[in-house]
């Protein structure tokens, strides 16, 4: 059975009286960086954008805005790298407003600077998880954060699945003292896509399942196999699927004892009727082992000659790295019949431009049938957010979650802590 929502009726910003009040909003500014001259720069601000409009509430609403992440894992030392200063300045830019940053995130500088604020303004703090204590949810450390605010807002969805102090901690020490904690604009976008809206989906319901590993997905696979009418596989995983069924994989990345695994959940769709759709063709390239060195000092792996294999096994010295013409075309046939679509993760190395067209092309079906016969698409977040950024489509689809294992584990059913601790309506 599954569970019915646990999260339908969560308090959210919407409901606050918030005027003059101290407002601690955990955001998930958890975003990739690259050093450049010195600088650290920002290359994919999606998920800074994407909590504006639970700013731009909160503004509206007269809220002392006190904002909260972490950056990395500096696993409590003050990684200079992984400061969210930088975060402070682009935040600033777009939403067209100063904001103030504060180089703690608990003690008297923090709380000095909080007793500043006027309503409407915004301050970031430095990166939580400079403090040990974040991750061990520490309540000493909880009640420090909770010591420079009155309200606590949830707005990081892709954090949710960690009982951190900033994420879990901190609510209840405000709820325990009478304070109210409530979800985001943000948090309810992600809940009501990756939840309600597939607690009963719209028929036919086509799930599509890529990434390296069978472990990572197995969960989200046995509980979509109560709902979904097709689930379409492709990436890495798919070979274990195909060793699953005796068949051939040569060099092919598999998790040989994840074997198990994959003929249960075949024997599960077989069950429940549910069409399993593996690849019928890949493509396939040689690994060649070179006299070039990586990072790590390992010689560098390159994959060469490149072309489609239609046959049902792989050869023996050749590594299958995206799904075939054909298969994406029989892929992109059922996506189009569907009313639902929920994807995550790629059907091949789609970072390298020989290996994308199997993730693109699925994207490109995707965005079709959400504009054509209005069905309903789900990412559900990480490498098939990027794929579909790089193919141009980010825009063509229903909703993006920002999450990455916390758009997993939520799918797999379970409840998340950042979201229970969260107020009832
Ligand atoms: C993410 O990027 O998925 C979230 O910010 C969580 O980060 P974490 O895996 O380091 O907790």
């Amino acid at each position: 059975m599954l569970r019915p929502c646990l999260h339908m009726a969560k308090l959210t910003v919407k409901d606050l009286d918030l005027r003059g009040k101290r407002v601690f909003v955990r955001v998930d500014y958890n975003v990739p960086m690259e050093e450049k001259e010195g600088q650290m720069i920002i290359n994919d601000a999606t998920r800074i954008k994407e909590t504006l409009p639970t700013l731009e509430l909160l503004i509206e609403k007269g809220a002392k805005i006190i904002l909260a992440a972490h950056l990395g894992r500096p696993k409590g030392t003050r990684e200079p790298s992984l400061s969210l200063r930088p975060v402070a300045a682009k935040l600033a830019d777009m939403i067209g407003r100063p904001v103030a940053f504060v180089d703690q995130c608990i003690g008297e500088k923090a709380e000095k600077t909080v007793g500043l604020l006027q309503p409407g303004d915004l301050l970031l703090l430095e990166n939580v998880r400079y403090h040990a204590e974040e991750e061990a949810n520490d309540p000493g450390f909880a009640a420090e954060l909770a010591a420079l605010a009155d309200v606590y807002v949830n707005d990081a969805f892709g954090a949710a699945h960690r009982a951190h102090a900033s994420t879990e901690g901190i609510a209840r020490v405000i709820a325990a003292r009478g304070g109210q904690c409530a979800a985001g604009l943000l948090m309810e976008r992600e809940l009501k896509f990756l939840g309600d809206e597939l607690q009963n989906p719209a028929a036919p319901f086509v799930v599509i399942l890529g990434g390296a590993k069978v472990s990572d997905k197995i969960k989200v696979i046995d509980r979509l196999l109560e709902k979904a009418q097709t689930i379409l596989i492709g990436g890495a995983m798919a070979y274990t699927f195909k060793l699953a069924l005796g068949l051939k994989v040569g060099k092919s990345l598999v998790e040989a004892d994840k074997v198990d695994v994959a003929k249960a959940a075949l024997a599960k769709a077989e069950s429940k009727g549910v069409k399993f759709l593996l690849p019928t063709d890949n493509i396939i390239a040689t690994p060649v082992k070179t006299d070039k060195l990586n990072k790590k000092g390992k010689p560098v792996i390159e994959l060469r000659d490149e072309r489609v294999n239609s046959a049902k096994d792989i050869p023996d010295e050749a590594e299958g790295v995206d799904i075939g013409p054909e298969t994406i075309r029989t892929y992109s046939e059922v996506i189009a019949s569907a009313k639902t679509v929920l994807w995550n993760g790629p059907m091949g190395i789609f970072e390298d431009p020989r290996f994308a067209e199997g993730t693109f092309g699925v994207a490109r079906a995707v965005a079709k049938a959400t504009a054509g016969t209005g069905a309903k698409s789900i990412i559900g977040g990480g490498d098939s957010v990027k794929a579909l950024n790089k193919a141009g489509l980010g825009d063509q689809v229903t909703f993006m979650s920002t999450g990455g294992g916390a758009s997993l584990e939520f799918l797999e059913g379970r409840e998340l802590p950042g979201v229970a601790v969260l107020g009832d309506l």
